[in-house]
C-alpha cells in the first residue's frame, strides 16, 4: 500500500514550510525510511511543498509514524488541515499532477518536473527505491512532459522567476528606468533574470556567493557585478531587490539593511522580493519603515490570475492524467504476478537451453535425419516443461485438492485450447 503526506502552499503558508522545508531531501528521506512499516520511500522538497511516499505494510502504523515526523517539525493540530494523507490511487494522482504542474502555485511551472527528477534519483542513490516507487515516479516524470508537449498549459511566462518580475512590475508601476539588485546566480535568479531584461530598468546589479557567476549573469543582464560582501553598499541605490539563494542563511539582516537604506532620499521606498526557500531576508525587516517586503505567498494573486488563464490547458492535462493513470493502475495490479512469472520464465529458460545443446550435439554429430531430431527436442521440451505440473496436478488429485485442478484449467486456458492450430 502507498501512504503519501503533503504539506502545501495550497494548506501551508511559508512561515509553517519553512519549519519543515529548512531540513533538507536527504534528511528527511532518513527520518521517512526509518518509520514502521516502510518499505520503499522517497520525498518532494520544493519551495512550496514537501511531500512524503512511501510504500508499506503496515499502512496505519506508517501512517502514524509520518503524522508523527511531520509534527515534530511543524506543530499542527487537526483542525488546521496543514498535512493531507493520501494513499494508493490518490497518491499517484497527486504526484502526476505535482510533475505535470497542475499543483504548483504558478500552474504549469516547468520547474517541478526536475524537482520530482531529483527526489526520484535522490531516494533510488540512497537506496529507498523498490519496484513500485520506481514506476509511479519514472510514470510522473513521463506524464510531466507528455502534458507539456500535449498542451499548452507551460506555455508563455509560467514560473515562481517570472511571477516574481510581475509582482515587482505591479508593485512599482513599471520597471523602466528603476535599479534593481539580484541576488543569486543559479536556476531561479537567471529566470527572474530572463525576464528582468524585457521591461528595460535603468540598472541591474547582481551579488552572488560565487562572485564569477555573479560576472557571468551580470554580462548577459547588461549589468554589473558585486561581491556579496558588498552588497550593502549598494541596497540604497536599489528600487527593488530580488533575492533567489539556496542558503540556509539569511542573507540580509534588519539592522544592516536599515543601516544601508537610511542613505535613502527622503521618502524613497526599497521593495525585497525574497523567492528563497528557506527565506534569506530576516523577517523583522518587513518592519523597517519604506520597506515592502514580499516572500513566495506574496505571489498568489498573480498564481491565480494564471491558473485562470490556464484553465482550458489544465482540463486537456487532466484527461492525459487519468489515461495514464489508469495505463498506471494495470501495471501496478499486475506486479503481484512479477516475482511468480520470473521464477517461471528462469527455470523454462533453463529446461530449453539444456535441450537446444542437446539438439545442436545431435545436428553436429549424428547421421540422424532432421526431422527426427527437430520431434525429440519438442517432444523433450514439452515433456520437461510438464513434468512437475503433471507430478503436482496427480498428488492435488490424491489429497482432493479440487482449486489446484481448476487452477491449472484457468491458467492454461484449457478450456479455450481444445482447438490449437
Ligand atoms: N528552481 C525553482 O523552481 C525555484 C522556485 C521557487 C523558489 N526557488 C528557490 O530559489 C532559491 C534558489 O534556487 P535555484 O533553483 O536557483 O538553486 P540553484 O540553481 O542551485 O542556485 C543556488 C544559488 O544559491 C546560491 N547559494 C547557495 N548556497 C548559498 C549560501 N550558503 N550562501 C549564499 N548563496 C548561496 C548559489 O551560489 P553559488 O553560485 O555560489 O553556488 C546559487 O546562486 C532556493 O531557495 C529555491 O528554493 C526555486
Amino acid at each position: 500500500m502507498i501512504i503519501s503526506a503533503h504539506v502545501t502552499h495550497k494548506s501551508a503558508d511559508m512561515k509553517a514550510l519553512e519549519l519543515i522545508g529548512r531540513h533538507d531531501e536527504k534528511a528527511l528521506l532518513h527520518h521517512l525510511r526509518r518509520i514502521q512499516g516502510v518499505k520503499e520511500c522517497a520525498v518532494l522538497r520544493t519551495c512550496n511543498r514537501v511531500e512524503l511516499y512511501a510504500v508499506t505494510d503496515e499502512p496505519s502504523t506508517t501512517r502514524n509514524g509520518m503524522e508523527a515526523m511531520v509534527s515534530r517539525f511543524i506543530p499542527f493540530d487537526h483542525e488546521q488541515n496543514l498535512v493531507q494523507f493520501r494513499s494508493d490511487l490518490e497518491s499517484i494522482r497527486h504526484l502526476l499532477r505535482v510533475s505535470s504542474g497542475l499543483e504548483s502555485m504558478i500552474v504549469g511551472e516547468d520547474q517541478i518536473q526536475f524537482q520530482v527528477k531529483r527526489a526520484y534519483e535522490l531516494a533510488e542513490s540512497e537506496g529507498c527505491i523498490g519496484p513500485i516507487l520506481s514506476l509511479i515516479f519514472r510514470k510522473a516524470i513521463s506524464v510531466g512532459k507528455k502534458v507539456r508537449t500535449e498542451t499548452k498549459v507551460n506555455k508563455g511566462a509560467v514560473s515562481i522567476g517570472s511571477a516574481a518580475v510581475d509582482l515587482a512590475e505591479r508593485l512599482l508601476g513599471s520597471l523602466e528606468g528603476k535599479t534593481i539588485l539580484v541576488i543569486g546566480a543559479g536556476e531561479m535568479a537567471t529566470l527572474i533574470a530572463k525576464h528582468l531584461i524585457e521591461k528595460r530598468p535603468n540598472a541591474i546589479f547582481v551579488s552572488n556567493r560565487t562572485y564569477d557567476r555573479a560576472v557571468e549573469l551580470a554580462w548577459y543582464l547588461g549589468g554589473q557585478a558585486i561581491r556579496l560582501d558588498s552588497l550593502y553598499d549598494y541596497l540604497h541605490k536599489c528600487d527593488i531587490v530580488l533575492v533567489a539563494t539556496s542558503s540556509p542563511h539569511v542573507i540580509l539582516d534588519r539592522a544592516r539593511v536599515e543601516k544601508a537604506i537610511a542613505k535613502k532620499g527622503e521618502g524613497e521606498k526599497l521593495i525585497i522580493i525574497d523567492v528563497s526557500f528557506p527565506r534569506n531576508v530576516a523577517d523583522d525587516v518587513r518592519l523597517l519603515k519604506n520597506v515592502e517586503m514580499h516572500d513566495i505567498d506574496g505571489l498568489r494573486d498573480i498564481a491565480q490570475e494564471n491558473i485562470m488563464r490556464r484553465k482550458k490547458e489544465v482540463f486537456e492535462a487532466e484527461r492525459i492524467i487519468a489515461e495514464e493513470l489508469s495505463l498506471l493502475e494495470k501495471k501496478l495490479e499486475e506486479m503481484g504476478a512479477s516475482e511468480v512469472i520470473r521464477a517461471l520464465r528462469q527455470k523454462f529458460e533453463a529446461i530449453k537451453e539444456v535441450e537446444i545443446r542437446k539438439a545442436i550435439n545431435r545436428l553436429n554429430h549424428s547421421s540422424e535425419d532432421i526431422e527426427t531430431i527437430v520431434t525429440d527436442f519438442a517432444n523433450a521440451l514439452a515433456n520437461r516443461f510438464l513434468a512437475d505440473p503433471t507430478e503436482m496436478l496427480k498428488l492435488a488429485s490424491r489429497e482432493k485438492r479440487v482449486e489446484i485442478l481448476k487452477a491449472a484449467r484457468e491458467l492454461f486456458r484449457l478450456e479455450e485450447s481444445k482447438n490449437v492450430s
